[in-house]
């Protein structure tokens, strides 16, 4: 029997159910934390009500002989279009952290991005894969999430490290570098691929008594774009840019040589108030050339959110918080479960809408009045 940190509750069918469950799980600071959203949380919220405002229009009596949830990315295939998203400190939820959702990912042949600020290094995760891969006979696409860092030379060498331990792609993640946090991590949690790496700027929620953007290095310091120029010649890795919302910054990244964007809101965790990306997604769609691949995330966690979200034009979708919703819970098991359960409910989607492949899924499927 597995130990009770790793059972599987009875009663969890979906991913919100794992939601419910994990609040038992986790410290109350860490838990807020992981929870929550900016300022207000309207953009929070936005993220699910903008998939639940769009109305499936389904297909009936369509032949579902052959029918599969395969897919390519950046030239490798995937089981299916739903990856992890980077998260953060994973070992606030799960002593095992990263090494058990990584083991997770690829048991499910579910592609990972693995945070800059893991709680394990990324050689230690990538090595974690590469057994799990061995062992399992199976395994799935490895992406290293990039943070740019106070020195280009700390930035560099994580590009390095990632390289030399076979991550296939590099996420740079734009989004997040003005941010403000109400959260201090506690003893034995650190950011370890960063150690030796300067240190950015404190980042503070008090503005009262500090300038915490104009007149501070926080400023200076956030990624712009000769920063994108600079890390597309640095490195043969295939570059996504995540965390983009602006079709016109969408088409600029992939001008410049991005191979792929995200389209996010960061889970609706940066700035409040901003658009629901799925919400923005066909307008992105419409100026991004159509071999270039977009990814959506914030909000994802049903299987027809998926059906949704490749209607209007996404490639893949991530998961956030419910991976660590699920590893608070059952740990490696409770992570495979859950993307076990999102992926089935994806098959369910498309078999109810008529569509036995992904390339079936298109605009047709969205009501409009
Ligand atoms: C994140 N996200 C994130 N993104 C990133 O690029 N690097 C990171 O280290 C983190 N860390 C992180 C920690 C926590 C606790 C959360 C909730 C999110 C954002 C993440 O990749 C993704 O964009 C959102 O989580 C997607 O929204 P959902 O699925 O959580 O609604």
């Amino acid at each position: 029997m597995l130990p009770a940190h790793q059972r599987i509750p009875a009663d969890i069918h979906s991913l919100p159910d794992y939601e419910r469950h994990a609040i038992r799980h986790v410290e109350r600071d860490a838990w807020n934390h992981l929870q929550s959203g900016a300022d207000r949380e309207v953009s929070l919220r936005r993220n699910r009500e903008a998939f639940d405002a769009l109305k499936l229009l389904p297909e009936p009596l369509a032949d579902l002989s052959g029918a599969h949830t395969r897919t390519q990315l950046l030239g490798s295939e995937h089981l299916s279009p739903i990856m992890l998203a980077p998260v953060a400190y994973q070992r606030l939820v799960h002593p095992q952290g990263e090494l058990a959702t990584v083991r997770a990912a690829m048991a499910m042949q579910t592609g990972m991005m693995v945070s800059t600020l893991a709680t394990h290094t990324m050689e230690d995760i990538a090595q974690a894969a590469q057994a799990a891969r061995r062992e399992l006979g199976r395994g799935a696409s490895l992406y290293f999430q990039l943070y740019s860092q106070p020195l280009r030379e700390d930035t560099l060498s994580l590009v390095r490290r990632a390289e030399d331990a076979g991550y296939e792609a590099v996420v740079w993640t734009v989004d997040a570098g003005i941010k403000r946090s109400r959260f201090t991590l506690p003893p034995g949690i650190d950011p370890v691929n960063l150690r030796g790496a300067a240190s950015p700027p404190r980042q503070t929620s008090d503005l009262m008594s500090e300038h915490i953007v104009f007149g501070t290095p926080l400023a200076t310091q956030a990624p712009d774009w000769d920063d994108l120029a600079w890390l597309r010649s640095q490195t043969a890795l295939p570059l996504i840019v995540k965390g983009i919302l602006s079709p016109t910054a969408a088409s600029r990244a992939v001008a410049m040589g991005a191979d792929a964007i995200v389209v996010s809101n960061h889970g609706g965790r940066v700035l409040d108030g901003v658009v629901a990306p799925i919400e923005v997604l066909p307008a992105i769609r419409a100026v991004v050339p159509s071999h270039v691949p977009l990814i959506l995330d914030s909000g994802v966690r049903f299987g027809t959110d998926i059906v949704k979200a490749l209607a209007l034009g996404a490639t893949t979708v991530l998961v956030g918080r419910p991976q660590l919703h699920a590893l608070a819970v059952a740990g490696m098991p409770g992570v495979a479960h859950m993307l076990h359960v999102l992926r089935a409910e994806l098959e369910l989607a498309m078999a109810q809408t008529g569509c036995a492949i992904l390339c079936d899924i298109s605009k047709r499927l969205i009501y409009t009045n």
